[in-house]
């Protein structure tokens, strides 16, 4: 919020000071520098475990109903952000989005390519903090099942992937400059895992979270550039081909000093593992 109303009165000054002195052509580019630079389109084949969460019904058909990223870590198992399932972004509780789904496979949302499959169970991670965001993070099982070539591993605590300096990358449908200009086609950005202490420095605490290393992974670069934005989250952080993040918040999108805070995926491992160890799919309980 805070941060959205500070772009929208820094850009009209940049645009006068630019248009004042040099061609009005690079004004676009030099405010698109501040945010998702780095970002570049991309096939689904090259990351096939990035799906679109989507509702028609809550969202329209203009994106074919997409608002949130997801990652297939199942054939019937994808994660997303808590967040994403909130009634703020929904307008009602997830049991009463009946056409929820997953759209997998497509690398163009308004393409008739891959597949869409209902959600049949959403669990909320119940221990999500909506004042810091820490644990944003939900588990959705679906009505049917992704190619297995599709999902891919979490990295679980220890992972080396979790280091300061790894290379990894972010997917989604989100917003492509921090403008509001949401992508049709699936796009990635190339990041790398950066200190905790950054994330630390630059979100002690306010109005859009605050950095908990135990629970959240920050990523980026130190100088600003490629980031996710809005309209990624819940979408994919990988790393040597292991899922290390879910797209979770940050203030602006790729501004110096301001990286992207991902959920921590060990965190997610860790509360699944005991589902995991026993079922995995067709879990008893439905609640929700
Ligand atoms: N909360 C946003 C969403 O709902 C994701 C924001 C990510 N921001 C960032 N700078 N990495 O889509």
């Amino acid at each position: 919020m805070r941060r959205s109303v500070a772009r929208a009165l820094i850009r009209p000054l940049v645009l006068v000071a630019t248009v004042a002195s040099i061609p009005l052509v690079s004004a676009a580019p030099a405010v698109a520098d501040s945010v998702v630079v780095g970002g570049f389109p991309i096939d689904v084949s090259q990351a096939p475990w990035t799906v679109a969460l989507a509702s028609r019904d809550r969202f329209g058909g203009m994106r074919a109903g997409q608002f949130c990223g997801a990652v297939a870590v199942g054939r019937s198992t994808v994660l997303t952000a808590a967040h994403c399932l909130s009634e703020d972004v929904l307008g009602a509780p997830p049991n009463r989005v009946p056409d929820l789904k997953v759209i997998a496979g497509r690398t163009d949302l308004l393409s008739p390519q891959g597949e869409e499959i209902a959600v049949r169970d959403v669990r909320v991670n119940p221990g999500y903090d909506v004042g810091t965001n820490s644990g944003d993070f939900a588990v959705l099982t679906l009505d049917g099942s992704l190619p297995q070539s599709a999902v891919v591993p979490m990295a679980r605590a220890g992972d080396p992937a979790y280091g300061p300096g790894t290379e990894a990358m972010v997917s989604g449908w989100g917003d492509a400059t921090g403008g509001g200009d949401y992508a049709r086609r699936l796009r990635a950005a190339r990041v790398r895992v950066l200190p905790d202490e950054l994330c630390a420095r630059a979100y002690p605490g306010g109005p859009d979270g605050t950095y908990q290393a135990g629970t959240m992974l920050c990523a980026g670069e130190a100088a600003g550039g490629p980031d996710g934005c809005q309209g990624d989250s819940g979408g994919p952080l990988v790393a040597a081909g292991r899922l290390i993040g879910l797209v979770s918040w940050g203030s602006g999108c790729g501004q110096p000093g301001l990286p992207g805070v991902y959920t921590r995926v060990s965190e997610v491992v860790r509360m699944l593992e005991p589902a995991v160890g026993g079922r995995a799919a067709g879990a008893p309980d439905g609640e929700a």
